[in-house]
């Protein structure tokens, strides 16, 4: 049948991980197409916090089986953990979840390399997870890496002798100390565990799945701003973000693609450093950051705040081909006297809907539209017809702005709290 894409549209932690969990009963399969243990996805039931790095966000629900992607990339001693974690909830890991051959893993040097770039880089700091990522996706691209079906070979130690040496050499440039001991014990007891796991070719599995009429839903991680190619480059993630990695990053044609699913927050964050006009650098933003419990997944790193960004939204719609959006946390500003949306930027005094080439150099000043609050707890509320005017006149003002329909809003954290049109 067809395939579904499911990503975020801004600078990442939007409520993906929520929404996936919701959806994915209706799914035979859930398929993460990028990043990795960057990402911090959060599922919560009956009261139950889960914070799924590596594992897609379907695994919590019985019906689909689980696919990280080639495109993904794995640290062994974060999937061991997580897969740990989920027995000891009583989740049957080993039947419902698959790992690609062709994915790649971070090795320890890679987290080391990480930490050494970002240390190097002082005040311009990209402000990594430093979990490694782009040194890995640097070693995938530059033909080094090590992929997950290379321990199934008896080479394997060698490889990773190779790979790790080259890294030595590397970090040599650095001014950077570092043990690796310990850590390398712990990765390669991990990649042991890894090779316990169901390692597939997961385009053949993908593919056949199609072929038989099954749904799928592929996951993204970070948000189109953080894209490497169109986010606010350098500060950004090292993958495509955006809906078409989940081409590469599974190894589904164009043509299979169905609904690309956008989701946003009701206002904006981000985590790390790089340009965030509508950043509100006040007690606003405070309050935001308090309300909507703005802390890291992966990191724990206060969020910065800020308005929702019309601009950058209908920069990540038209990147995407977003079919439908799914917007989140509106009630985090449901006490709000006043809710305000960016529609326009100043650049450098000419007034623009389109984002600048380089976010980073240019001074934008956003252009503010204010919409009354909806001073209702939407918590309270299951259908869409049923909720506040106030609150329909705001999802139309942003559905008119982005010319895509809104068709689920989240008013919470835990699974059931979502209103579907
Ligand atoms: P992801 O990376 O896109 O999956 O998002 P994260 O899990 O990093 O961050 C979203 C945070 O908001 C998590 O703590 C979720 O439990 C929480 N969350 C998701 N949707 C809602 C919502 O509609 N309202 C509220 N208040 N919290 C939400
Ligand atoms: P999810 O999937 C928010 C940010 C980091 C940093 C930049 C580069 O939970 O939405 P990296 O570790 O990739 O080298 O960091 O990207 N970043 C995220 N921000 N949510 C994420 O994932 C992120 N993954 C990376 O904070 O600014
Ligand atoms: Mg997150």
């Amino acid at each position: 049948m067809s395939v579904d894409i499911l990503l975020g549209l801004q600078w990442g932690d939007e409520g993906k991980g929520k929404i996936i969990d919701f959806l994915a009963p209706q799914y035979d399969v859930i398929a993460r197409f990028q990043g990795g243990p960057n990402a911090g996805h959060t599922l919560v039931i009956n009261g139950e916090k889960t914070v799924l790095h590596t594992v897609p966000s379907g695994i919590l629900q019985d019906r689909p089986i689980n696919i990280i992607g080639n495109g993904v990339v794995i640290d062994p001693v974060t999937l061991q953990k997580e897969i740990e974690n989920l027995l000891a909830k009583g989740i049957d890991v080993n039947k419902r979840l698959l790992i690609s051959k062709k994915a790649h893993f971070i090795l320890p040097t890679h987290k080391i390399l990480d930490a050494a770039s970002e240390a190097a880089k002082g005040k311009e700091k990209i402000g990594s997870t430093l979990r490694g990522i782009s040194p890995t996706y640097m070693d995938k691209t530059g033909r080094n890496g090590l992929r997950v079906g290379d321990i199934l070979s008896s080479d394997f130690k060698n490889i990773y002798q190779r790979v790790k040496e080259k890294h030595l050499h590397l970090l040599k440039l650095y001014d950077f100390e570092f043990s690796l001991e310990e850590q390398e014990k712990t990765w390669l007891s991990a990649i042991d565990f890894v090779r316990s796991l169901n390692l597939v070719d997961s385009e053949y599995y993908i593919n056949h799945a199609l072929s038989s009429g099954k749904k799928i839903l592929a996951e993204g991680a970070q948000g189109t701003m953080l894209d490497i190619d169109f986010g606010t480059y350098p500060y950004v993630t090292s993958s495509n973000t955006i809906s078409s990695g989940a081409c590469n990053g599974l190894g589904i044609a164009p043509q299979k693609i169905k609904e690309v699913i956008g989701i946003a927050k009701a206002y904006c964050t981000r985590v790390g450093s790089g340009p965030f006009p509508t950043e509100l650098l006040n007690d606003t933003g405070e309050l935001i950051r308090k309300i909507g419990s703005e802390f890291g997944a992966t990191t724990g790193r206060p969020r910065r705040c800020g308005w929702i960004d019309l601009p950058a939204l209908k920069y990540a719609c038209m990147l995407n081909g977003v079919t439908q959006i799914a917007l989140t946390k509106a009630d985090v500003l449901n006490e709000f006297d006043t809710v305000e949306a960016c529609t326009e930027y100043n650049i450098n005094g000419k007034i623009s809907t389109e984002l600048p080439y380089d976010m980073c150099a240019d001074e934008i000043i956003p252009q503010y539209h204010k919409l009354c609050g909806w001073k209702t707890d939407l918590r309270l509320f299951s259908s869409y017809d049923d909720l506040p005017e106030t609150f329909l006149g705001y999802l139309n003002f942003l559905e008119e702005h982005l010319q895509v329909p809104i068709s689920m809003v989240s008013t919470g954290p835990e699974r059931e709290r979502l209103v579907v049109k």
